[in-house]
């Protein structure tokens, strides 16, 4: 793992934009996975900020979201194909019909969910995933005990996940329990996946994910066996990492040996 410790969210998002546009750069018809919450919302803007400012087009790009609540529709408000429109692909000049988030007003899920790893497949496979992180180590809506070698499915959220959502949601309103999300098997079969965590709510689901043994209790220890993926979090998610300094130190290393390649 890649473990890349910033002062802030601000330098955060910076870090997480910068990977993704010079993929774009060498790559133009990328395909990226995305994620909704707010972590990656200020890693968005500076996506949205290059594009307007012609550093990047994302006109061959194309983008497969993580997960999306079962039984919304993309024009619920609260569906997370809505928060993608809202957020980024409204802003951007990337083709609507490149961009793919599961259905989950689906007739049927089940075969819905089949076809969506089918469908990333066709498409090449995706080049970088992005991933939030959820404070029981959830990746994607893969709860504590998915199996880590899932595929797209459909899965029941815990009351942890549901409470930490709610505030999306107006009092009253219908807050569903079940999602449709791409499996830990689908997530490690991206060539790179990239994880963004800030703020001291998530200091104990990143020191499950990068000290922890590798289980299905925390999700996201299965990225220990990624080839290819980098932690990015700030100061405040790495507190309760027992080798922080270490992880410093790596990539001071890293960056000198970098410069001197160039
Ligand atoms: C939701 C999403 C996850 C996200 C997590 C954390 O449950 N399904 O993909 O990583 O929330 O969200 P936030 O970034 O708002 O903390």
């Amino acid at each position: 793992m890649q473990i890349v410790i910033l002062e802030n969210s601000e330098a955060v998002a910076a870090h997480g934009a910068e990977v993704f546009i010079q993929k774009l750069q060498k790559k133009p018809n990328a395909v990226f996975g995305l994620a909704t919450g707010s972590t990656p919302l200020a890693l968005y803007k500076k996506l949205i900020e290059a594009n307007q400012n012609k550093t990047v087009s994302f006109s061959d790009a194309s983008s497969f979201n993580l997960d999306e609540y079962l039984g919304l529709s993309g024009q619920h408000p609260q569906s997370y194909r809505h928060f993608m429109q809202e957020n980024l692909f409204n802003h951007i000049d990337i083709h609507r019909d490149n961009t793919h988030v599961p259905h989950g007003d689906a007739e049927n899920p089940i075969t819905a969910c089949k076809e969506y790893d089918e469908l990333i497949t066709q498409k090449g496979g995706i080049d970088i995933q992005l991933l939030g992180i959820g404070r029981n180590g959830h990746i994607g809506f893969n709860e504590p005990s998915s199996g880590l070698s899932s595929r797209t499915r459909v899965k029941t959220l815990t009351h942890a996940t549901i409470a930490d959502n709610a505030r999306f949601f107006a009092e009253g309103e219908f807050q569903p329990h079940l999602s449709i999300t791409m499996g830990i098997g689908t997530i490690m079969d991206s060539r790179k996946v990239l994880l963004l965590a800030t703020g001291s709510s998530k200091a104990d689901a990143i020191y499950a994910t990068v000290e922890g043994p590798l289980s299905a209790s925390c999700p996201a220890s299965a990225l220990q066996m990624h080839q290819d993926v980098m932690l990015i979090i700030d100061e405040a998610a790495a507190e309760k990492l027992q080798h922080k300094e270490f992880y410093k130190h790596i990539e001071r290393e890293n960056q000198k040996l970098m410069a001197s390649l160039k």
